[in-house]
């Protein structure tokens, strides 16, 4: 079965509400319906929890508490100056960590976070985040090219820069303008900087 990671917490809530007496195949068989909604605009309303069927993108809920951390930079000066910290679905680490790919309709999220130095025990000079979010980078995985007339979809991904000011408003107007220059360097891995995500790899690894 496809791996849709949107609708992961709907099948939960099928499973546990199907009656004793509902043989397997009749389960089975709702999901292949629900894996196969029949038409494009089901499927473009579908595919994830954070992408409206015009291919909006919004800022996923709570993301720090219902995701996995991935890794984090930390930028020494400049606009961007801080820690980023990067999520994604814990889901998506499974996948990826078995296929070395992201799935159809992976998340990707980048906060921003300013921060200070000072002395302590275990270093001087020693950084941390503080309080306050400057901006966060979403993307979201697209193996089927759902919203092709979209410019701010494109290259297997939707690309979206959310202020903070409104979590459901992208601020990007055009990827390839905006973002695509600057991630030409990890084009090979699917324009993610994979290097900075420890935890895409089998602990141990
Ligand atoms: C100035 C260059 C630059 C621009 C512009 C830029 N990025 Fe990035 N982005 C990077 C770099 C470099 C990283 C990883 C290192 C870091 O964060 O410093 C990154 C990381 C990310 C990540 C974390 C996953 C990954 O690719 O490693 C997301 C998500 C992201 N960017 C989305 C976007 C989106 C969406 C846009 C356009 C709105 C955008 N970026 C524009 C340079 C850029």
């Amino acid at each position: 079965m496809k791996l849709r990671i949107g609708n992961a917490t709907r099948y939960t809530y099928l499973f546990r509400n199907e009656s004793a007496t509902v043989s397997l195949t009749a389960v089975l068989f709702a999901m292949a319906l629900l894996a196969h909604p029949g038409t494009a605009m089901a499927d473009k309303a579908d595919f994830s929890l954070y992408v409206d069927k015009s291919g909006n993108i919004s800022l996923p809920d709570d993301f720090r508490l219902s995701m996995t951390h991935l890794g984090s930079w930390f930028v020494p000066e400049g606009e961007a100056s801080g820690f980023h910290d990067v999520y994604t679905e814990p889901e998506t680490v499974r996948a990826y960590r078995k296929t070395g790919i992201f799935p159809d309709g992976a998340t990707l999220v980048k906060e921003l976070r300013p921060s200070t130095a000072s002395n302590y025990t275990t270093g001087t000079n020693v950084s941390h985040a503080t309080g306050g979010v400057k901006q966060w980078f979403v993307m979201i995985k697209d193996t089927k090219a759902r919203f092709a007339d979209n410019p701010v979809w494109g290259d297997g991904w939707g690309w979206a820069l959310i202020k903070t000011d409104s979590s459901n408003r992208n601020t990007t107007t055009n990827y390839r303008a905006e973002c695509l220059s600057c991630h030409m360097p990890a084009k090979n891995t699917d324009w993610i900087y994979v290097e900075g995500y420890p935890t895409l790899s089998k602990p141990g690894r």
